[in-house]
């Protein structure tokens, strides 16, 4: 099993540190040294489902034929806490537009919608890493989808200038070799009033917005993606020397550098690019994917590790040899 393609839809709407203050009390200062983020990108108009069916077409450009690649694919997988309905899934209405769009015949069937806050991603890997390898089939589509600018009250500081929105993709190909050396995957619903976004209909709250106790997730984040990191690393028996990247969820850059540091893992080893998207929840590690693939930076055998920590509490990594 590998990733073999990837894709992105960004949305083109950039709004700044600086816009950022005109709408709240706080400025470009605060938000760079607190969290690393400049500017983030807001999709105003499209759903979810659009910007995750655009990050697929966007995919499928690196395919001659891209028919023959969906007909034998087996599912697809939209890892979102932003879906345009609760159903039908923001999966089942990718892969009703990609039907019309390259005139399926035999259309991907495992189609559904993974919802593990800002680990979405992995756990939709580790999902369609294990449903691929028991199929005929050859391909699997994971894609991370966010749209938290409508779940983010604009009037609270503490949590608007964090998010953004944005759509990665990649493809799963089943081949003779494993590059998924290793999974760690886990979760703890103990601390759920830490971060947390209301349904539609719960009569005890007052909004439906995004609510989350900042600094307190702050410091479980960074144990347990040192955890996490060292789990897979212990698994498939490597050391943090032999990493060439970890590409991470972007939830602040505070984070990042102190799980380099509890790791040994150099910064420099870390892809970051929240300065230009904040954080997009399921949508950073594809994202981060993208923009380090097309940098031609990862190289054949380099040893990549993905981590993630979001609401839940959840949390994942993968180490894979590229
Ligand atoms: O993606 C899933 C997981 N999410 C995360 O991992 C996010 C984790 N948390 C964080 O990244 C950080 O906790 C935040 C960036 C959200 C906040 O940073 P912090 O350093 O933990 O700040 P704080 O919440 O402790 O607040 C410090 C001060 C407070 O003022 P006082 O009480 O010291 O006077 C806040 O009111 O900063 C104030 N503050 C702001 N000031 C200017 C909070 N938000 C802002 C703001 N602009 N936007």
């Amino acid at each position: 099993m590998r990733i073999s393609a990837c894709g992105a839809y960004i949305p083109s709407e950039v709004l700044t540190n600086f816009d950022l203050e005109k709408i709240v009390d706080t400025s470009d200062k605060w938000i760079t040294e607190r969290t690393g983020i400049k500017e983030r990108r807001i999709e105003k108009d499209k759903s979810t489902s659009f910007m995750a069916f655009e990050a697929v077409k966007n995919l499928l450009k690196n395919f001659k034929n891209p028919k023959e690649i969906l007909e034998n694919t087996l599912g697809i997988i939209v890892a979102t806490s932003t879906p345009d309905y609760l159903f039908p899934s923001t999966a089942c209405i990718v892969q009703g537009e990609l039907i019309k769009e390259y005139k399926l015949d035999n259309p991907p069937q495992v189609c559904f919608d993974v919802l593990a806050a800002c680990s979405g991603f992995i756990y939709s890997l580790y999902n369609a890493y294990n449903l691929l390898k028991n199929s005929e089939k050859k391909y699997f589509i994971v894609i991370g989808s966010e749209r938290y600018s409508k779940i983010v009250n604009w009037e609270d500081r503490s949590t608007c200038i964090l998010f953004g929105d944005g759509a990665g993709a990649v493809l799963l190909e089943k081949t003779e070799k494993d590059h998924f050396l290793a999974f760690d995957i886990g979760s703890d619903g103990r601390q759920k009033h830490l971060l947390y976004v209301p349904c539609v209909g719960q009569d005890s709250e007052k909004n439906y917005f995004l609510k989350m106790k900042g600094n307190e997730v702050f410091k479980i984040a960074v144990r347990t993606l040192e955890k996490s990191i060292l789990n897979v690393l212990k698994k498939a028996n490597v050391s943090p020397e032999e990493i060439s990247y970890v590409i991470p969820h972007q939830a602040n850059i505070r984070i990042l550098k102190l799980v380099s540091e509890r790791t040994k893992i150099p910064l420099e080893k870390f892809f970051i690019n929240i300065e230009k998207f904040g954080n997009t929840s399921a949508a950073s590690i594809p994202l981060a994917l993208k923009e380090a693939w097309d940098k031609n930076l990862i190289k054949k055998d380099d040893l990549v590790v993905f981590t993630a920590f979001g609401g839940g509490f959840t949390w994942g990594s993968t180490l894979i040899r590229f």
